[in-house]
């Protein structure tokens, strides 16, 4: 589809949900994500419905190139953006990326901000309209689909704004998008500035508008609301919120909003919603940006009801205290579903109701974990079979297995702990002592692995209720230069601890394999 063919298809009730979860969103600082889980990512987008993946940005690196590339190779649906400053070798560089999509975007930007072009650029404003101009003309000569944008629109003389969309959209951008770079606007400003433009370019029905706001006031959903209702028909979003500094709007937040509220926005978004708690879970287990409890639409409390007022409501009316259903956003009630007697049909039938496809080596992977779970607990819920599956599926290949863990630790103990891991066919034993016993662990394997790792955060959550539930645990280790997230699961908390280091080292060793991102 051309620009021309877009623009002729504009559906002004449709809200074009843009996802940057894979390129602003990934910027979060602590949020790198390898190529398989930025793919994985895509695919669950493609699922939600987004109507454009932003899957990065290509010049960046080398793995950012690589990670843009498979996403257009393998991702359906959705139309695949890559990000490109404005000069030819950024538009080339996304180009080589982007150009394997069924539907191909090349976005474009260059800042528009008093502020930004003297200090950042260093250009005066002509030099910065004929940039904009050559880097949309160029990027139209390679790709049918343009999207230019001017950083920190906010901010920019409203005029010399004006100026670069009108110059934008006739060198034939087909999208123009208003971002708040620094999450500075209220959203009666931001939506006026909406309206400017509207109002004040002269071409801009020929292209569609769009809104990327930033959360530094705690202000993306809101600004990127009022500029719904003042004209733009994309907006810019990521799942969880997730983003440079205190991140983006959040995706689920705004299409819930435009969802919720129909009667006064009159829009609608293609998402299908019931993928959204899924998609949240499964972005936070990736980046290891746990999801505040308290988190509109996708925090844990966020469909709980604590006060016995409200319980009795809720009782008697669901609406009089909720305004939509858990169920909308595809959380379900917590369902004990297989036990230690259930088979492998059963496990696979269930896993298919909950959304997933396993290969079958994955599935008897899968299925292994869930025995020797439903051997120590008696009821297994969806929650943990959800984690077991995604442990299995994101899995990057295991260099060191752990095969055999054992502490001491008391209040008058030395914590001590004995560690085995294997590496192919050898087997690698060792102990060391700590300041705990999660330290002792983290000690014996630095050891064994000979891979050091600073642990720069450490958190654990029950994965579902109940004393016995299993302990999630995420990390985030700095190995060398760099910071991995790790994940383990366990109903052993100091077993899933270990497992979540491991899943760190494994991670450094994959990149270093020059697998994961360049
Ligand atoms: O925040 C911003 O201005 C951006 C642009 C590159 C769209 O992320
Ligand atoms: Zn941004």
């Amino acid at each position: 589809m051309n620009n021309g063919a877009i623009r002729n298809n504009i559906n002004n009730d449709k809200i074009i949900i843009f996802d940057t979860t894979l390129r602003d969103g990934e910027q979060s600082p602590g949020a790198s994500l390898n190529i398989k889980e930025k793919l994985q990512i895509a695919e669950q987008l493609a699922k939600l419905n987004v109507d454009v993946i932003e899957a990065g940005f290509p010049v960046a690196s080398k793995g950012d190139f690589e990670a843009v590339r498979k996403v257009a190779q393998e991702i359906e649906g959705p139309v695949i953006a890559g990000l490109a400053r404005s000069t030819k070798g950024d538009i080339e560089r996304a180009w080589e990326a982007v150009q394997y999509a069924k539907r191909p975007r090349i976005h474009t930007f260059i800042a528009t901000s008093d502020i930004h072009m003297k200090y950042k650029l260093k250009k005066e404003r002509p030099e910065v309209l004929d940039m904009a101009r050559e880097a949309v003309s160029f990027a139209v000569s390679l790709c049918p689909d343009v999207e230019f944008s001017a950083e920190d629109a906010f901010r920019s003389d409203r005029e010399f704004l004006c100026q670069v969309i009108e110059l934008a959209i006739d060198a034939g951008a087909g999208t123009i998008n208003i971002p708040d770079t620094v999450g500075y606007a209220i959203p009666s400003e931001f939506g006026a500035l909406i309206k400017l433009i509207c109002e004040k370019v002269p071409n801009v029905s020929r292209a569609i508008l769009s809104c990327h706001c930033h959360n530094d006031l705690g202000l993306g959903v809101a600004n990127s609301l009022a500029a719904i209702q003042n004209g733009v028909l994309q907006v810019e979003c990521t799942m969880n919120g997730l983003g440079e500094r205190a991140g983006n709007a959040a995706l689920e937040e705004v299409v819930m909003s435009i969802k919720t509220r129909e009667d006064l926005f009159h829009k609608h978004t293609g998402i299908i919603t019931q993928e959204i708690y899924k998609t949240s879970k499964m972005v936070s287990h990736l980046t290891g940006m746990m999801v505040q409890r308290n988190k509109a639409i996708v925090g844990e409390n966020a469909f709980a009801h604590e006060s016995g007022i409200h319980q009795d409501g809720v009782l008697k009316e669901k609406t009089t205290y909720e305004i939509m259903t858990p169920e909308s956003i595809g959380l379900k009630q917590s369902r004990l579903v297989l036990g230690k007697h259930s088979g492998r049909h059963a496990f696979s039938n269930r896993l298919s109701e909950m959304g997933y496809t396993l290969s079958s080596e994955n599935l008897d992977k899968a299925f292994q974990r869930f025995k020797e779970l439903a051997d120590k607990k008696k009821e297994v819920f969806d929650e943990e079979l959800q984690a077991i599956v995604e442990d299995e599926i994101y899995a990057v290949p295991e260099n060191f297995v752990l095969d055999y863990i054992h502490i001491t630790s008391g209040n008058k103990t030395i914590p001590t702990a004995t560690v085995i891991l294997k590496r192919n066919s050898e087997i690698l034993m060792d102990s060391a002592c700590g300041d705990g016993p999660v330290d002792a662990a983290y000690k014996t394997i630095d050891r064994l692995t000979g891979m050091p790792g600073s642990l720069q955060s450490y958190s654990i959550n029950a994965v579902a209720g109940g004393k016995d539930a299993m302990g999630e645990v995420i990390i985030k280790v700095k190995i060398g230069e760099r910071t991995f997230t790790g994940r383990g699961i366990s109903t052993d908390v100091i077993v899933a601890s270990a497992k979540a280091y491991l899943n760190a080292i494994n991670k450094a060793v994959y990149r270093n394999e020059g697998k994961g991102k360049g």
